[in-house]
């Protein structure tokens, strides 16, 4: 079935296309209720499952990336409820199992559990009209999708604290300045710019892109001696891959390579 609160679209291809992803429940600012994110999940898998797709964008409005958790379904929860349903885990972790990169490209609102989405995102590119913020604490709850976690990783302790503990919205040039957002962009051309990153990743051969992913991803999990550990092997593995020959072929002889992602 068509999904009801996502608009679904294939944009470049350069020469992997992009999969991009809208956010569109617009009457509730893109909050995130199960049956939208159960589909935001069937989306990113197919993605990521789609051999022309070489990279994901996840974007909202202008006005809302996404203003969180969707507070009309909390309300009436209880702990029982919460725990025994497993809240957000269920459906919100399938981004977690996404191997090719996901951009969020973000203007307006981005709050709680829509903060939360954007760094589960591999990078965010912000529109200047853009607003960080953890603002579950005045709801009586705390942030549940990762947020007192990834945050911290994101942007330092004291800042994070800041935005959990007082609520306090950070705008688009502090979150760039705190290294939340990886590009600030004027909201005009947001979309634009992701395309263009987008793109930038479309054009790299998919097996360095997987690994390279998976092991910057490792920085935030583990130890370092690990990380670079793990970081050495799939170094090691992408001289197996026909597109390290490729590339280097291409580099020595001054041409253009063209990968074929094996
Ligand atoms: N859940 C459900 N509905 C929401 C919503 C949310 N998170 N955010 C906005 N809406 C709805 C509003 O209820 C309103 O609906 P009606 O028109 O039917 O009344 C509509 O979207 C438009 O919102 P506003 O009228 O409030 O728009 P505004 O421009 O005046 O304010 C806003 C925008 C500052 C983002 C404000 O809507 C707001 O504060 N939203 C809630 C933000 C929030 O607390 N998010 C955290 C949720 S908890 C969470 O996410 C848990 C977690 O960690 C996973």
């Amino acid at each position: 079935p068509a999904p009801q609160n996502l608009l679904l679209d294939r944009r470049g291809g350069a020469p992997l296309a992009t999969a991009w992803i809208t956010l569109n429940r617009p009457a509730a600012l893109n909050a995130l209720n199960d049956a939208l994110m159960d589909e935001l999940g069937a989306a990113l898998l197919q993605a990521d499952a789609d051999e022309g797709i070489g990279c994901i964008v996840i974007t909202g409005s202008e006005k809302a990336f996404a203003a969180g958790a969707d507070i009309g379904v909390m309300a009436g929860l209880s702990y029982a409820d919460a725990t025994r349903g497993d809240f957000i885990t269920r459906n919100w972790e399938t981004i977690r199992r996404i191997r090719k990169p996901v951009i969020a490209a973000v203007a307006g609102h981005a709050l709680g559990g829509g903060c939360e989405l954007a760094m589960m995102c591999d990078l965010i590119i912000a529109a200047d009209t853009a607003q960080f913020g953890q603002p579950e604490i005045k709801l009586g709850i705390i942030p549940g999708a990762g947020g007192t976690q990834r945050l911290p990783r994101a942007v330092g302790k004291a800042k994070a604290m800041d935005m959990v503990l007082t609520a306090r919205t950070i705008g688009a040039e502090e979150a760039e300045r705190a290294g939340l957002v990886a590009r600030l962009v004027p909201a005009a051309s947001l979309l634009d710019e992701a395309q263009k990153a987008a793109d930038a990743i479309g054009r790299q051969p998919l097996l360095a892109i997987l690994a390279a992913k998976d092991c910057v991803n490792r920085a935030f999990e583990g130890p370092l001696a690990e990380g670079i550990a793990y970081e050495r092997r799939q170094f090691h593995a992408m001289f197996a891959t026909e597109d390290q020959k490729e590339g280097m072929a291409a580099f020595l002889a001054k041409r253009k390579p063209v990968f074929t992602h094996r």
